[in-house]
């Protein structure tokens, strides 16, 4: 298939690529064979046959006017059975929270029928949100983590999805027995998905990830099996919370007297690595920021979360300043939203804030680019792609459209028909009105950068018309219909 439209790709964390008129090509394994910019629509057929093909060999995919491609989103923290309580519990802190309204939805997936019944749905959302890697906490059941990954894995999706270990300060119904059977389910549910089969290129597209709740809810002798498991198989990814709330860092210190921080807990017991995952990061000391570093383990920032049960804000230009990697994570249901673009806008407003607090009118001299700053446009489209896939250390492979990656990719429609010709299911947020310009007094604004903006700030699901993985149509309004 050669997708024939306007490319909008992140390259680095302050620049992106938006070109009109791209063909794109993408084999049967759904890789990217090559890309060509700035194909005129009278040398389109020219230039297949200078790659050797005849267009009847290939679907060609044009897009349309307002239209644009870009690669899916890397959700890189998430819980998806906490979805249906989206919304829910936002005048309580993460502690109380976690008693009051998560323990006890998480535990009715004791009950496998109801897992079977809710999250067909809850995939889907996220699918429809654009999100094309997903990184999920299951609860602390087997059969529903494997029914949670039966349904990812028809659906196409492509994910790391983790059973939850957690034998500790949890309610009596919602707590795993000893560390013994915590462990052996998790090995378990390796097992299971290791044992799903490929994705059109041949390679899995669903991936195990340990998933140590946080530090609080494992107890000494599971995190030494956890260690122990880690240890013998590095390819393993590791996901959980860190630092994300006062009084759930000052809890850990008590549990961890002898260890020197809350980041310490988790290098001692060898769960800080390349692979790792950490959830939120909001209290970070100068030393955990230099570990985290040195472990190349990577950040995913919740901001909407962090908003939601006043966890705080988390400092990410300083992160991204010292070479962290980052990502964004939406968090359900400490976030009220499945969607990335939720995730980006809150990202967006949680570095003014930081930026506001701390240095209202200058911006560092000295070099460096984000501390105290409003994280720029190419910045959000960044850590939504590119930062999320080295979160997931799946970079190579995903993250941003280039010859030899997956076809992990979004068609995205911010077509802005007016109020009355528009059907219901189009955006009112982008509906244009009319005899109206876009005013830009100094510089016209390009158009593909202007479109990326409405996109990340003003769309959602209407604007998401097809979402790819592995060049495998799964998702988007056109998939529907
Ligand atoms: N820390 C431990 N468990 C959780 C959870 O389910 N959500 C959030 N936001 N933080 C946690
Ligand atoms: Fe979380």
């Amino acid at each position: 298939t050669v997708y024939y439209g306007s490319l909008i790709n992140p390259t680095t964390l302050t620049t992106y690529e938006a070109t009109a008129n791209c063909l794109i090509a993408v084999n049967a394994q759904g890789n990217i064979d090559w890309i060509v910019h700035d194909v005129k629509d009278s040398s389109v057929q020219e230039t297949l046959l200078q790659k050797g093909l005849l267009d009847t060999d290939v679907a060609i995919v044009e897009l349309r006017e307002g239209q644009f491609i870009m690669p899916g989103f890397v959700d890189t923290h998430t819980h998806a059975p906490q979805v249906p309580n989206l919304g829910t519990g936002y005048q309580s802190e993460l502690l109380d929270w976690l008693e009051k309204f998560t323990f006890p939805l998480e535990s009715k997936f004791q009950d496998v029928g109801f897992a079977k019944e809710v999250y067909p749905s809850i995939v889907k959302k996220f699918i429809a949100s654009g999100t094309t890697t997903c990184c999920y906490y299951g609860t602390l059941h087997l059969e529903s983590n494997k029914v949670l990954a039966d349904i990812v894995h028809s659906s196409g999706q492509r994910a790391l999805i983790g059973k939850c270990n957690m034998d500790r300060h949890c309610p009596p119904y919602y707590i795993e027995s000893s560390p013994n059977s915590s462990i052996s389910n998790t090995q378990a549910f390796i097992s299971y998905v290791r044992s799903l089969p490929p994705g059109p290129s041949n390679e899995p597209l669903i991936y195990p990830v340990l998933t140590p709740r946080f530090a609080i809810s494992c107890s000494n002798e599971l995190l030494s099996s956890l260690k122990s498991l880690a240890h013998s198989d590095t390819q393993l990814h590791i996901q959980t919370h860190i630092a994300e709330n006062l009084k759930e860092v000052q809890f850990t210190k008590e549990l961890y007297p002898d260890v020197e921080h809350y980041a310490g807990v988790y290098d001692s017991y060898g769960l800080l690595r390349t692979n790792t995952i950490l959830a939120h990061a909001v209290w970070l000391e100068e030393k955990e920021i230099d570990l985290v570093k040195q472990r190349k383990a990577g950040i995913s920032h919740c901001p909407t979360s962090n908003f939601n049960l006043r966890s705080g804000v988390a400092p990410i230009g300083k992160y991204l300043d010292r070479g962290l990697k980052v990502g964004l994570g939406t968090d359900a249901s400490g976030g009220f939203s499945p969607s990335m673009l939720v995730t980006m806008r809150n990202a967006s407003i949680a570095s003014t804030v930081v930026a506001l607090q701390n240095n209202p009118i200058n911006t560092p001299a000295d070099g460096r680019k984000f501390i105290n700053r409003q994280l720029p446009l190419a910045t959000l489209l960044y850590l939504a792609t590119k930062g999320g896939a080295e979160v997931c250390v799946l970079d190579k492979q995903i993250g941003s459209l280039e010859p030899g990656k997956s076809f992990d990719a979004l068609i995205v429609d911010v077509h802005t028909s007016d109020s009355s010709t528009a059907t219901k299911n189009s955006n009112p947020a982008l509906w244009s009105i009319p005899d109206t310009s876009p005013i830009s007094s100094l510089s016209p604004q390009p158009v593909l950068e202007g479109m990326l903006e409405k996109f990340i700030f003003c769309g959602d699901d209407r604007n998401i018309s097809a979402v790819y993985v592995q060049g495998k149509l799964i998702g988007g309004t056109s998939y529907y219909t």
